[in-house]
């Protein structure tokens, strides 16, 4: 591991690393992958004992704090960001201007940002509590933002955060109560959308956390930098990947139909992937997947939901596990492939899913923006390229081109 920016300047040297895949771009303390061993740990501690014995706020913390809370650490936690989970009255006049169809990672997008604008008078990046308040801001108001999102897109009015649940089941609420039918939270149901938020809520380096520091090593404003990472979520090679796995799977439809999907994902001139399939770390199974799969099951077990999408998940992933063209190539199934058919069966609509990780990657991108601000080696991210264009050559007046 060479440390480029310690060679002398007049070296000149710099390294082609298309899609930046064997730069590292920072030092962080938060995240650890082993891609070949299919390892992830959040400050050390193994995501199967994240997810088997914590709580998505308890992991939340840990990621911004290094360590796990005590009960007194929690509760202080918890407190505040239950108490800032309201959104400015003001900020419904941003979703009030969309489109009434408009996606809402759009919308999510667009609010993020927009935070700055209530919040940035105030904010000295100098200050620690400035910025633990920004952090604390983030993680509560995102779900918030994200349920008016979707109760505007399908004209329904917002509902209000209650304070006297907490983070999943408020989030649940806000999404689904009607004022006719108030809404009965099913545990099940919580329990499992806390273990997904687990599962997304961080991994070190990738599009949209790196997306984030780049932002924030400008000195944008912690909100910007957010809304910033939530644009690079969205694409389908990223978080996009789940929405597109379930539309996917819908399109296969059946599993009889599996075999000419593998053949079609393996012809480059189709130009369809396996969505849900394949990473740029993990070179073995992603072990979210591994927790997701077996949480599909027993979710879809306990709900008494019989989704035909299950079996052809399954017999997608058996085929391509047993497919030279995806051996070879190391292509496992990934965190998205399986969480679409939990959301499906939670009743979260599809074009939620996205918005349902960038709720949890929040706490991510907040710690990783945190951690670089205190970051004494920090510089503005500036990468460099290999220039592909015309030699130096002389204006020509229009009528002589
Ligand atoms: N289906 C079919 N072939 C694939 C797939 C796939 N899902 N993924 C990669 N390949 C093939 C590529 O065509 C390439 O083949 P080649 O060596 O013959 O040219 C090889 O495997 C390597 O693929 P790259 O695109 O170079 O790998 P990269 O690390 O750049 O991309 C990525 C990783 C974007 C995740 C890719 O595997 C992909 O597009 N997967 C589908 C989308 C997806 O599930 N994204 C979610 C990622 S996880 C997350 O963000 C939460």
């Amino acid at each position: 591991c060479i440390d480029i920016s310690r060679l002398p300047k007049e070296t000149g040297c710099f390294t082609y690393d298309a899609g930046f895949t064997a730069t590292a771009s920072c030092k962080s303390a938060i995240t650890y992958i082993d891609g070949d061993a299919g390892v992830l740990l959040y400050r050390g501690y193994p995501i199967d004992q994240l997810a088997e014995n914590s709580s998505f706020l308890e992991v939340a913390y840990l990621l911004i704090n290094g360590e796990l809370p005590d009960a007194k650490q929690f509760e202080a936690f918890s407190h505040d960001v239950t108490h800032h989970t309201m959104m400015h009255e003001a900020l419904k006049s941003f979703l009030n201007g969309f489109r009434h169809d408009a996606h809402p990672m759009a919308m999510l997008c667009g609010s993020v940002a927009s935070l700055s604008a209530f919040y940035h008078d105030t904010l000295d990046l100098n200050d620690p509590e400035q910025r633990r308040m920004a952090a604390v801001r983030l993680i509560a108001k995102i779900p918030t933002i994200a349920a008016a999102a979707y109760r505007y897109s399908i004209g329904w009015p917002i509902r209000y955060p209650r304070n006297n649940l907490d983070y999943v089941s408020r989030f649940l609420h806000m999404m689904f109560e009607v004022p006719s039918e108030p809404l009965e939270l099913n545990p099940v149901v919580a329990k499992a959308l806390d273990l997904l938020f687990i599962l997304h809520a961080d991994h070190e380096q990738n599009a949209s956390t790196s997306t984030v520091r780049l932002v924030g090593s400008t000195g944008a404003n912690p909100y910007a930098c957010v809304s910033a990472g939530i644009a690079a979520l969205w694409g389908p090679a990223h978080g996009g990947a789940n929405e597109a796995v379930l539309k996917m799977l819908e399109e296969i439809g059946t599993p009889d139909k599996v075999e000419s999907a593998i053949a079609r994902a393996k012809d480059k001139e189709s130009g369809f992937r396996l969505m849900g399939f394949g990473h740029r770390v993990y070179k073995n199974f992603d072990p979210r997947a591994r927790i997701i799969r077996e949480m599909t099951h027993k979710v879809l077990g306990e709900l008494g939901v019989d989704d035909p999408l299950l079996e052809v998940a399954m017999k997608l992933e058996e085929a391509a596990l047993k497919d030279d063209y995806f051996v070879e190539r190391k292509l496992y199934p990934n965190v998205d492939f399986y969480s679409g058919i939990i959301y499906k069966a939670l009743k979260i609509p599809t074009e939620m899913f996205t918005v349902m990780f960038a709720i949890g990657r929040t706490a991510g991108w907040v710690a990783h923006w945190l951690e670089q601000q205190t970051d004494p080696e920090a510089k503005i991210g500036r990468p460099r390229q290999i220039y592909t264009g015309a030699d130096t050559r002389d204006y020509l007046a229009i009528d002589r081109r």
